[in-house]
């Protein structure tokens, strides 16, 4: 059934304490619970339920009676004194035979848990909402020489430990690890003195090596909470274990994170410069968590952007103090544009608080996450930072140790500004990517700015009303100065005008700089102004932005006719990337394309319907232009780019690979893949190695390195993971579906891995051209898979249905063809709640 945010009522008990004992074996663990309950007074509720999922009931008591409680598919209930009592339990649950790596499961033979969301009620009977906060204190009875949980350890002896958690903690936030672990430590002393035992835990035999990496990101962002959120860490000890079997990233169990081992494993030769990047920022995220999530957590799942939103938000503001601010935000914007728009403009468009699931864990999506930061962006830019700094030292101050929802979260903005913030709410109720138009006017030295907003409306928000919208402006000079620097504009109405008077000659405007909004912005200029903002902007992001315009345009031309790319686009380019002045990372993203799905969502978005063979031949003949209009320097830059010195994963170096690698894409459609096949035969990192295959398979090149990267790698699961999603991500739209057939049937491809599916099957759904290839063999194959994987993994596999929410951009034929899918799984027998909201939701697209 569906569960609305405006049905939440307080669960009627609250919990004094928690004592949980597990008696750990592969297929039939004990757990047995003591649990103090007492009446919560803000609570009408009456009837004591307790969620519980797969669980076998041994024996339940209150206060020592033996009782026999009514128990359904979802849970338990029973009759329940007055006043306080003492709830008690036994279950046996069976790791062994979980493979949808939710609750307690088996990884490699070690025990761990994944909670979040409703994980916990896999693992015993109990209040599994995240308001219910209570103390934890368990004991873990098993044969593996490492047993974590939560908290402080407390005595421990072979084959038996006992954890404490002294911080009250909703139950998602719940773990618990048992296997044969080593660990890479550490130590970290906090601003107040406490000293903290940092553990990075893995399974023995190669990979105590790609640890370091991780800890020292760890250290760097326990230092930094503390610097610029003033926040410490508040245990004595902070555990991270790497598991291969995980359906997300990581996990921010209370002082006990879980981490999917991609996510935090590296090495030189196994990971790229991206993986480092990714990891910093994901150690960051989690640790973050501690007081964004755990400290202060989410009164029920509608306010889950109340921790995400705001995390993200931190992590990214760390990874740009760590790394560079621009190079992050362009990152981020390209993301954005990648994974939300389509979301928020299509059939799974949801507010970033959601008023409405089936399933909450078809809600962890770029909306909730990705918008929820651009939201808490927004509300920066409007309060400044001042008042920003102000409001979350009160946050962190009023709310310490409560679950709460994002009114609560907006009052200490509105206390620290006295500014009301009921329509900025709108950006928490309403679904949809506003669009921004914009009319310029000039007359004797007054120039006047119109701006239009309007968001089309969905089945999410058929109503839709104005955004408040900051809109950086900053104007330029007719030879590139600037004239009027950046400026916050709000727009708030519908409609509205700004005016700047006293400029000596028409402006050329740079609107939206840094990407101050997440709208789209309707700005009909000439190539040659957006060239000319190209060569001169003074704000970075607008600067890419112009050349991304001029690409995204040319390409769209180019895709529906024989148009020619765009000279200014050409020039333009190279300009920038002879200006040796410029960050070579920042080179790089000038050099990136726009995806060719992102042309897609483009063209329908002017009412063409997209055809896929066509976008990629634009794409592929703008390269060609590309490498053509480069060839004098591309030399120059592989030479002034080649990175000598021992390998650093840090932001100068890595920008310099990044520029290197680009350059070397577009040369070897100029030599054929000489250099690229000499480069990967030198390449001792896996950023130049891959980098280097991946020019060659561009080109239909590759095939023995193919082959050599196989035999070296084989014993490495991460880099085999990158073995596979290149071959089918760079085949040819013609060659992705039958190579994705072969790679399925690999003695490798281990299809109940998550890593692993989605290294195959989401690069095909990435493969624009080959995942829509015109006889529908594409979508056929991805939704075998689907069909395949929900029964074992449901969280996966509704998650990987998104590949499909775009279909309604495409022509009468393609829609058939993926309707019919949708139909076969829709009706499938046994399928998931989680894939049946998923495809409901897709299939009812118009
Ligand atoms: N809270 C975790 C994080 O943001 C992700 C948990 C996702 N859980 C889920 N069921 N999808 O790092
Ligand atoms: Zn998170």
């Amino acid at each position: 059934g569906t569960v609305y945010l405006s049905d939440y009522a307080p669960f009627g008990w609250l919990i004094e304490s928690v004592h949980l004992e597990f008696d750990l074996d592969p297929d039939a663990t004990r757990v047995k619970s003591r649990i103090v309950f007492s009446p919560n007074l803000n609570s009408p509720e009456q009837e004591f339920f307790l969620h519980g999922e797969n669980l076998r009931l041994i024996s339940a008591r209150i206060d020592g009676t033996a009782i026999s409680p009514r128990i359904t598919r979802e849970g338990l209930t029973c009759p329940v004194p007055e006043g306080e009592f003492l709830f008690e339990a036994e279950v046996e649950i069976n790791p062994g035979a979980n493979t949808a790596l939710e609750g307690l499961y088996l990884s490699n033979g070690m025990f761990c848990t994944q909670c979040e969301a409703e994980g916990f009620r896999k693992i015993t009977y109990y209040p599994d909402r995240p308001e219910v906060m209570a103390v934890f204190t368990v004991e873990i009875n098993g044969s593996a020489s490492v047993l974590l949980s939560n908290g402080n350890p407390g005595p421990r002896g072979p084959g038996h430990a006992l954890w404490h958690d002294p911080w009250p903690k909703p139950s998602y936030l719940f773990a618990l690890v048992a296997g044969d672990l080593v660990a890479h430590s550490d130590r970290f002393t906090t601003a107040s003195g406490r000293r903290v035992d940092l553990n990075l835990w893995v399974r023995p035999g190669g990979d105590e090596d790609k640890c370091a990496f991780a800890m020292e990101a760890l250290k760097r962002a326990m230092q930094w909470d503390e610097q610029v959120y003033g926040r410490e860490y508040d245990l004595d000890v902070f555990n991270i274990v790497a598991v291969d079997d995980f359906n997300m990233g990581a996990m921010e169990n209370k002082g006990l994170n879980v981490f999917n081992s991609a996510a935090v494993l590296a090495s030189p030769e196994t990971s790229t410069d991206a993986n480092f990047e990714r990891i910093e920022a994901i150690i960051a995220h989690e640790y973050f968590h501690n007081w964004t999530g755990n400290r202060i957590t989410c009164r029920d799942w509608f306010q889950l952007c109340l921790k995400e939103g705001l995390t993200v938000f931190r992590d990214a503001q760390f990874t740009a103090d760590m790394r560079s601010a621009p190079v992050k935000r362009i990152r981020d914007v390209i993301d954005l544009r990648a994974r939300q728009f389509p979301e928020d403009n299509g059939p799974l468009a949801h507010p970033v608080r959601p008023d409405h699931f089936q399933e909450i864990n078809n809600f962890y999506t770029a909306t909730v996450y990705e918008k929820g930061a651009e939201v808490i962006g927004m509300l920066k830019r409007l309060v400044g930072d001042k008042a920003y700094a102000e409001a979350l030292e009160l946050y962190f101050a009023r709310f310490d140790g409560q679950a709460i929802t994002i009114e609560d979260w907006l009052s200490v903005f509105e206390d620290v500004t006295g500014r009301e913030l009921c329509q900025f709410l709108r950006w928490y109720t309403q679904a949809g990517t506003p669009r921004v138009a914009v009319k310029e006017e000039y007359d004797s030295g007054t120039y006047t700015l119109t701006f239009t907003q309007s968001t089309p409306p969905s089945a999410a928000s058929p109503v839709q009303r104005p955004q408040i919208i900051p809109i950086a402006v900053g104007l330029l000079g007719a030879n590139g100065d600037e004239v009027v620097p950046t400026q916050m504009l709000e727009l708030t109405k519908d409609s509205q005008s700004f005016t700047f008077e006293g400029l000596s000659g028409r402006p050329v405007p740079s609107i939206l700089r840094d990407f101050s909004a997440p709208v789209i912005l309707e700005h009909e200029i000439s190539d040659a102004e957006r060239a000319f903002l190209l060569a001169h902007d003074t704000d970075p992001f607008n600067r890419w932005e112009a050349g991304q315009a001029l690409a995204r345009e040319t390409l769209c031309y180019m895709a529906t006719s024989d148009a020619r790319p765009n000279p200014d686009y050409l020039e333009g380019l190279r300009a920038v990337l002879r200006d040796d002045s410029l960050d070579p990372a920042y080179r790089a993203l000038m050099l990136g394309l726009p995806g060719e799905s992102e042309i897609a969502l483009a063209l329908s978005a002017h009412g063409i319907i997209p055809a896929p063979e066509a976008i990629h031949a634009a794409r592929e003949r703008l390269l060609d232009a590309l490498s053509e209009t480069l060839a004098d320097d591309l030399p120059a830059l592989l030479d002034a780019n080649a990175v000598r010195e021992r390998y650093s994963p840090d932001a100068a170096q890595s920008g310099r690979r990044a520029l290197f690698t680009a350059a070397l894409a577009l040369w070897s459609r100029r030599d054929g893949g000489a250099r690229a096949a000499s480069e990967y035969a030198a390449a001792d990192n896996m950023t130049l190695q891959l980098g280097a295959l991946g020019a060659l398979l561009a080109i239909g090149r590759g095939e023995a390195e193919t082959a050599a990267f196989y035999e070296q790698w084989r014993h490495e699961r991460l880099v085999i993971d990158k073995w596979f999603a290149i071959q089918i991500s760079h085949a040819a739209p013609d060659a992705a579906v039958a190579k994705t057939r072969a790679l399925v049937q690999h003695p490798d491809f281990n299809w109940k891995n998550p890593n692993r599916f989605r290294a195959v099957l989401g690069a095909l759904a990435g493969n624009h051209g080959g995942f829509h290839s015109r006889d529908g063999r594409g979508y056929a194959l991805f939704a075998d898979w689907l069909l395949t994987l929900d029964p074992v993994n449901p969280q996966t596999a509704a998650r990987m249905c998104t590949a499909f929410q775009s279909w309604r951009h495409y022509d009468g034929g393609r829609q058939m063809l993926i309707g019919a899918q949708l139909d076969r799984i829709a009706t499938a027998g046994g399928r998931s709640k989680d894939m049946g909201e998923m495809i409901a939701r897709i299939r009812a697209a118009r």
